[in-house]
């Protein structure tokens, strides 16, 4: 038997609804964010799938989880396989967890299919991809490929104030698995992620298979303006700092400095906080998040000189700065891995184009480690950071059908 009839179907869409219980939504969607006691269940899920396969597992200092399925030579370095299982707090079921089940259905197969590599097989579940919780996101994978450094991953504080390493401590006391020594880090062979696609362009296209050529560039930010608390019912106009209202004419003059004719341009703010948040004081205080994501790594700096002009401009009489939290350039994927994934979906009969990804992925992190790639399969409207977000049994077993055959072949290289 080859190893993509090795895949079941049925086994990884019930696979989806057993994660799916764990930080479920009633919409029918997970709050699963990274390092919280819902993360900690999955992982604890995972590893007795794992177990139960005679698979083995471990973990490493900032919490990635990996399940091995052994080669015939120890010695090579491992092909990987894998995204994340947190979710945005109002996510779906498919962002993340698709890439982990994908990659665990993919070992499965291999071991139902008796099929033996050179190289171990991995499957890995990145720690917070998503970055809502914790800031920057794809950490896990960014710290394994020493793009950030762990001690300061460590100190980074959630919304609320809980310092990573002890949620971090926490989630590992919840779900233990034998602690790789060292930093982060191993070699890797190569390394292919699967994802729904979270835009329309594959079911606009009629095609299940994206080969995925790269990740546009993308950055974050967060805004601070600091004007005065005063009283909203004697303060007259010229006498308020009002941050709020700063905030607004900023926001709005990046809205229309963001606004490029061919759309390809992504601005949001996601998150806006105002202080002291009672509605008869004028707010001293304004934070807000800003995302930015373009192909072209010079319109990103280009823009981001705009925004810093406008972040004078329109915020006086008040002050702002601006904090720059993540900077990650544009991914080209591997042409050789780029074209191995487009062979192994024209091989298995099934319709696919050229894609870039609009969203980020850990891939673009470990690119810069191995050769590296990735699957996009539909999702239902392109609804994606959505509880509604939904997929078939059917493209996600189509993906992963073409995730074992490349994995197959990368790991007999
Ligand atoms: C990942 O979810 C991203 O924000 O692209
Ligand atoms: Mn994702
Ligand atoms: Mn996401």
């Amino acid at each position: 038997m080859s190893a993509a009839k090795g895949v079941r179907e049925d086994r990884l869409w019930q696979r989806h609804a057993d994660m799916a219980k764990l930080g479920g939504t009633p919409k029918g969607g997970v709050n699963r964010q990274a390092l919280s006691a819902e993360d900690a269940a999955a992982r604890n899920l995972l590893a007795t799938w794992a177990e139960a396969r005679g698979f083995s597992i471990f973990t490493d200092a900032i919490g990635n989880l990996f399940v091995q399925r052994a080669g015939t030579d120890a010695k090579a370095p491992p092909v990987m396989s894998g995204s994340h299982m947190d979710s945005q707090p109002t996510g779906g079921r498919f962002d993340g967890m698709y890439g982990v089940l994908a990659a665990f259905e993919a070992l499965e197969a291999l071991e139902d299919a008796g099929v033996k590599t050179r190289r171990p097989v991995m499957a890995v579940a990145w720690t917070n991809e998503e970055g809502s919780r914790f800031q920057p996101g794809a950490m896990g994978s960014a710290v394994f490929a020493q793009r950030y450094r762990l001690d300061e991953m460590l100190k980074v504080k959630d919304w609320k104030g809980v310092v990573l390493k002890d949620a971090l401590a926490e989630t590992l006391k919840a779900a233990p698995a034998p602690m790789l020594d060292g930093p982060p880090g191993f070699p890797v062979g190569g390394y292919v992620e699967v994802h729904i696609e979270q835009g329309p362009r594959l079911e606009n296209a009629r095609k299940t298979i994206g080969v995925v050529t790269g990740i546009q560039g993308s950055r974050r930010y967060i805004v601070t303006i600091e004007g005065d608390e005063a009283h909203a019912g004697t303060t007259p106009r010229a006498a308020r700092r009002d941050a709020y209202a700063a905030a607004t004419r900023l926001a709005s003059a990046l809205y229309e400095a963001t606004t490029d004719e061919d759309d390809t341009l992504r601005f949001t703010i996601g998150r806006v906080e105002v202080l002291p948040g009672s509605p008869n004081t004028v707010p001293g205080k304004v934070s807000f998040t800003i995302d930015l994501r373009h192909p072209d790594n010079a319109v990103l700096d280009d823009r981001e000189k705009v925004l810093e002009t406008l972040l004078v401009e329109k915020t006086k009489p008040c002050t702002a700065r601006l904090e720059r939290v993540t900077n990650v350039p544009p991914t080209y994927f591997d042409p050789e891995v780029i074209d191995l994934v487009r062979a192994k979906a024209q091989g298995l009969a099934l319709s696919n184009m050229d894609m870039p990804s609009g969203a980020g992925h850990d891939a673009m992190h470990i690119a810069r480690l191995c050769p590296a790639g990735m699957i996009f399969v539909p999702c239902e409207r392109g609804i994606s950071h959505n509880e509604i977000e939904n997929a078939t049994p059917q493209d996600l077993a189509a993906g992963t059908r073409v995730l074992v055959e490349v994995l197959e072949e990368l790991a007999n290289r």
